[in-house]
């Protein structure tokens, strides 16, 4: 539609709140805040938060808009909050057109293809040693170990660290760090933005260490690779790139792991003929290699529809901010430059139109014969979609993969009781309670 008769639609219907903080209380307090607007209003309405006029869009539709046919609209960059650039610096998140090509272009390599090959080995000696851990523990709180796990994977291939007390002295920064990204950003050095600040400068400090340390002795790991990357005019990431692409990469991938594996043995303790179905694809591997490779991941058909569930049901990140760069119009309203948008990624997952019975656990929904994901595009985005896809997706993918197949093949759990398992989405979603359990090897018991 040409701008000018654009000019004459209504804007989205919805509220605006209380001046200034308009509805950002609810947003953060009520997990059904969209939910129950999205019932009054459809699949977009407008809204205030922090401090900004926002549109909220819902559906597969709403999704292909703004992360693909449409994201010239949009801006990456301005959706996200302030302390975000000063702590993770002019990193891929921020970054928009032909440079974050460029750097997406140069990142890559480090987390696709045969790349992924070289870290089967670290993920599954870390993956080992931990689940024997677990075992000798008994009972324990799953989020907080799963977190451990995932942040030694990503530090060892990430940061070249060796684990022991080098990853905790990291882990601790890191969590320093995180916590100042959501904090105001006020610079005393007892506050968390200054605390985050310190951090940082630390994490980069010894990120410059290993990169010239792997610059005089290449190796293969993820952080040897962004050294070496180069692509087809020559261009490599600068020291002071890689140093903030990294870290980026710590943040991105870490606790969105650990909440998707936590999603993840919850479910098969909940849905124990799911899990024996998954158990048996293991054990018929199993009688080929005790070992997972790389080539049996590709033969795990069922764990990979479970996963898929998963990540329908239980998405970690809840949804993605960006700023509205050009007037837009979406099912015929005006939404004005200025203002924020929110895709919400669960919308599209619960949506009854696309998903059968949209909140019951069936990874049968994505078998070959129902395959309801391909009903309609952009209809599963736990891992976002279009050209800014995540980019550790297919890391994250095997390393959730080589966790499931090393426990369903070794161990077994149950989740002890009295725990709340409500789900709690902010910063990504987990049961309340951390999901505690009580954890053997597989060898002392039956059955799931
Ligand atoms: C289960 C694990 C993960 C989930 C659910 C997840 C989810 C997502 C989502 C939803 C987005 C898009 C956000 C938006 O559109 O606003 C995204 C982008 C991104 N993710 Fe992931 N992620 C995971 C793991 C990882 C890992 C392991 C890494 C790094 C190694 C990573 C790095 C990134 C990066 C760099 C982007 C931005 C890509 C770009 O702008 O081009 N993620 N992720």
């Amino acid at each position: 539609m040409a701008s000018a008769s654009r000019d004459f639609l209504p804007l989205p219907p919805g509220s605006f709140g209380l001046p200034f903080l308009g509805e950002t209380l609810n947003f953060l307090f009520d997990p059904n805040f969209a939910r129950k607007r999205q019932a009054k209003y459809g699949a977009i309405f407008k809204t205030r938060l922090l401090g900004r006029p926002t549109v909220v869009m819902a559906g597969a539709e709403a999704n292909q808009f703004l992360l693909s046919t449409q994201m010239d609209c949009f801006s990456w960059r301005e959706g996200w909050p302030g302390t975000f650039r000063e702590l993770l610096g002019e990193s891929l998140f921020l970054q928009e057109g032909e440079e974050h090509r460029r750097n997406r272009k140069l990142l890559m390599p480090a987390f696709h293809g045969p790349a992924l090959a070289g870290y089967v080995d670290t993920m599954q000696a870390l993956i080992d040693r931990d689940s024997q851990k677990w075992a000798r523990l008994g009972q324990f709180t799953w989020f907080e170990e799963m977190k451990q796990l995932t942040f030694e994977i990503a530090s060892t291939l990430l940061l070249g660290s060796a684990p022991g007390a080098e990853t905790a002295q990291l882990s601790a920064w890191f969590t320093d760090l995180t916590a100042g990204l959501f904090s105001p950003p006020i610079r005393w050095c007892w506050m968390p933005f200054g605390k985050a600040l310190r951090a940082r400068d630390r994490l980069l400090h010894h990120i410059e260490q290993v990169v010239k340390e792997r610059q005089a002795h290449p190796a293969h790991d993820a952080l040897g690779l962004l050294v070496q990357s180069e692509d087809e005019a020559g261009n490599r990431l600068s020291l002071a790139e890689i140093k903030v692409q990294a870290l980026l990469m710590l943040f991105a991938g870490h606790e969105t792991t650990t909440s998707m594996l936590t999603s993840l043995v919850m479910a098969l303790a909940q849905h124990p003929e799911v899990w024996e179905r998954a158990r048996q694809e293991q054990m018929a591997l199993m009688t080929m290699s005790d070992r997972v490779s790389l080539e049996q991941l590709r033969q795990m058909p069922y764990l990979d529809q479970v996963i898929k569930e998963v990540e329908r049901l239980y998405p970690p990140v809840a949804g993605g901010f960006r700023g509205v760069i050009k007037d837009f119009e979406f099912n015929g309203y005006r939404v004005p430059k200025g203002w924020m948008a929110l895709y919400r990624i669960d919308a599209a997952h619960r949506d009854r139109a696309l998903y059968t019975h949209p909140d019951t656990f069936d990874p049968d929904r994505f078998g070959p014969d129902r395959a309801e994901h391909k009903r309609a595009d952009f209809s599963l985005v736990g891992f976002g979609g279009g050209p800014r896809i995540c980019l550790g997706l297919a890391f994250a993918q095997m390393e959730i993969k080589l966790v499931a197949a090393h426990l369903l093949r070794h161990y077994t759990w149950e989740l002890l009781p009295n725990q709340d398992l409500r789900m709690s989405q902010i910063p990504t979603l987990r049961p309340r309670s951390g999901l505690k359990v009580a954890f053997q090897p597989r060898s002392k018991t039956t059955s799931p």
